[in-house]
C-alpha cells in the first residue's frame, strides 16, 4: 500500500512541518486526570441538590446565532463589548460561542413552548462558556458553570429558594461562602435612579475613569461596581437603589430578605451588586469567598430577568436563576484540601503468560466485567515479574494466573496479595472464589478503599 505523506508524517513526526509545536491556547485549561475527583464531586453535589428539588437537565448548543446574546445581555455591557468569540461561518451566518447560559436556556424555553408546561420550568445546566476576558488566577476564556433558572414565576419566594438552594450547594462542598443581595427595581422605577445617579456621578466626572465616564449615559448602574481605587471612593457616597425603590419593587424584596432571615441565611446589603449583564430586574445576588489577600472572589451570581422572555416571545414572563464558575469552585475545593481523594483498589489483576494464555485471559476480563468486578491488566507485558510489580503498585486484592499449564489442566492460579498465599481453582469455578473471597475480606465488589499503592 502506498503511504500518503500525511500517513508518512503522522509515523514520523520529525516530517511534520518545523516550527513552534501547537500550544494551549491562552486563557484555557486542561482539566487533567487528577483534577477529575474535585470535578466529579461539585457535578454529584449540584446534580443531587438540582435534582431533589426538582429542576430537570438542559443542555443547549455552545454555538448560537450572535443576536441571541447581543440582545439579552446588552450592547453596552464588557461581555458584549469586548468578550465574545463572533464569527460569521460559511453560510454567512452570524455565530457566537456561548458567553453565558441563560441566552440559550430562555431561547428554548420559547422556542419548544415551555411556556405551556406547567409553570414554573425548574432548569439546570452545566458546560463550557467562552468569553475573551484577560486571563488571570480564576478567570479563564474558556470555563465551566452550572446554572439554575426558574421561568414562569414572579414570586420573591422563587428568588429565595433560588438563593437557599446555591447557598446548600456551597455548604454541601463545605465552602464558607457570604450572600451578596442588592435590587435593581425594574423598567418602571429604574430610570429614574439612573438618572440620579448621573446626577451624582457628573459632579465628579472629572475623577473617573475612562470606561466610566464612557458608561455613564448608557449604563450608569455599571459605574458602582468598577473596580478602579478612585471609582470605588466615588461609589461609597452614591445614592443606592435600595433608597430608590418603588412601592412594589421594595415590596418585592422586603419579602426576599423577610424569608432570608427565616431561612437564617446571613447576608451582607451591597448597593455593588448590579451584575455585569443587563436583563436584571429586582433582585440580584452573589456567592463570595474570601482569597488569601482578603479580596472576595465571586463564585456565583444571579437573580431576576423578568424582562429578558418578553423580548424574545412578547409575553411577560418572569424569571430567575443564577450560574456558578466550577473552575473557581475546583481552586477553592483544592487550596482548602476539601476532597478527599480516595484511590479504589482493583480487585483484580489478571496476568498471562504467553500468547494462548493471553487470548484466555482476554476473554475472561470481559467475564470478571460482567461479573460486576474491577479488574487491571497488562496484557501487552511478557514478564511475570513485570505483571506482579503492576499488580502490586495498583494495589490489587487478587492476582489471577493464566499460564499454559493451567490451559491445558482447565485451572487458574489465584493469589492474595495481602498475604501472598496461592491456589489452584477451576478455570470455571473462578468467579464464585473470587466472589467468596472478596466478601471474606469485608469488601463487596471494588468497594474498598485501597491499600495505599506505591508511587
Ligand atoms: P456571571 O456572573 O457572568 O453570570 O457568571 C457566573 C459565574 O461564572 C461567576 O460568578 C464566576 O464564578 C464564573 N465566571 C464568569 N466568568 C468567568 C471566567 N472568565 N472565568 C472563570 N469563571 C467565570 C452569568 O453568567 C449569568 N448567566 C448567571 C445567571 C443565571 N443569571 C440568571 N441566571
Amino acid at each position: 500500500m502506498i503511504e500518503s505523506d500525511r500517513d508518512k508524517a503522522a509515523l514520523n513526526p520529525a516530517l511534520l512541518p518545523k516550527g513552534k509545536l501547537p500550544q494551549l491556547v491562552r486563557g484555557m485549561k486542561d482539566i487533567l486526570p487528577q483534577d477529575a475527583p474535585f470535578w466529579d464531586r461539585v457535578r454529584s453535589v449540584v446534580a443531587a441538590e438540582a435534582g431533589a428539588a426538582r429542576y430537570e437537565p438542559i443542555e443547549t448548543p455552545i454555538l448560537e446565532e450572535t443576536p441571541l446574546f447581543t440582545r439579552s445581555i446588552g450592547r453596552e455591557t464588557d461581555v458584549v463589548e469586548k468578550e465574545m468569540y463572533s464569527f460569521t461561518d460559511e453560510g454567512e451566518e452570524n455565530l457566537t460561542l456561548r458567553p453565558e447560559g441563560t441566552a440559550g436556556v430562555v431561547r428554548a424555553y420559547v422556542e419548544h413552548g415551555m411556556v405551556n408546561l406547567p409553570q414554573p420550568v425548574r432548569l439546570w445546566y452545566w458546560g463550557p462558556f467562552f468569553r475573551r476576558d484577560r486571563p488571570q488566577a480564576g478567570r479563564f476564556r474558556q470555563f465551566h458553570q452550572f446554572g439554575l433558572e426558574v421561568i414562569g414565576d414572579g414570586h420573591p419566594v422563587i428568588d429565595s429558594q433560588l438563593i437557599q438552594l446555591g447557598y446548600r450547594i456551597f455548604q454541601e462542598l463545605g465552602l464558607p461562602v457570604s450572600l451578596q443581595v442588592n435590587s435593581l427595581g425594574d423598567s418602571l422605577c429604574r430610570p429614574a435612579y439612573e438618572k440620579l445617579l448621573q446626577e451624582y456621578y457628573r459632579k465628579r466626572r472629572n475623577n473617573l475613569c475612562e470606561d466610566c465616564k464612557r458608561r455613564l449615559a448608557k449604563s450608569p448602574l455599571r459605574l458602582l461596581d468598577c473596580k478602579v481605587p478612585d471609582c470605588q471612593t466615588l461609589a461609597v457616597d452614591a445614592p443606592q437603589f435600595v433608597d430608590h425603590l418603588d412601592e412594589a419593587c421594595r415590596q418585592h424584596f422586603v419579602q426576599v430578605l423577610e424569608q432570608l432571615d427565616e431561612l437564617e441565611i446571613p447576608y451582607t446589603l451591597n448597593p455593588k451588586v448590579v451584575r455585569g449583564l443587563d436583563y436584571y430586574t429586582r433582585t440580584t445576588f452573589e456567592f463570595w469567598i474570601d482569597e488569601a489577600d482578603g479580596k472576595p472572589l465571586e463564585l456565583g451570581g444571579g437573580g431576576r430577568y423578568d424582562g429578558l422572555i418578553e423580548r424574545f416571545s412578547g409575553r411577560q414572563t418572569p424569571a430567575a436563576g443564577f450560574a456558578c464558575g466550577v473552575e473557581r469552585i475546583v481552586l477553592k475545593l483544592k487550596e482548602l484540601n476539601l476532597v478527599k481523594v480516595e484511590v479504589r483498589a482493583p480487585d483484580v489483576f489478571l496476568a498471562q503468560l504467553g500468547d494462548a494464555p493471553r487470548k484466555k485471559a482476554l476473554k475472561l476480563f470481559g467475564t470478571l466485567r460482567e461479573a460486576g468486578f474491577t479488574v487491571v491488566e497488562a496484557f501487552s507485558k511478557n514478564s511475570v515479574k513485570a505483571q506482579m510489580e503492576i499488580a502490586n503498585r495498583l494495589a490489587a486484592k487478587f492476582t489471577l494466573i493464566v499460564g499454559q499449564k493451567e490451559i491445558m489442566d482447565g485451572t487458574i492460579l489465584l493469589r492474595d496479595m495481602e498475604n501472598g498465599i496461592q491456589e489452584v481453582v477451576e478455570f470455571g469455578n473462578v468467579v464464585p472464589e473470587l466472589k467468596k473471597r472478596l466478601l471474606k475480606n469485608g469488601g463487596g465488589k471494588g468497594s474498598e478503599p485501597a491499600r495505599q499503592p506505591s508511587p
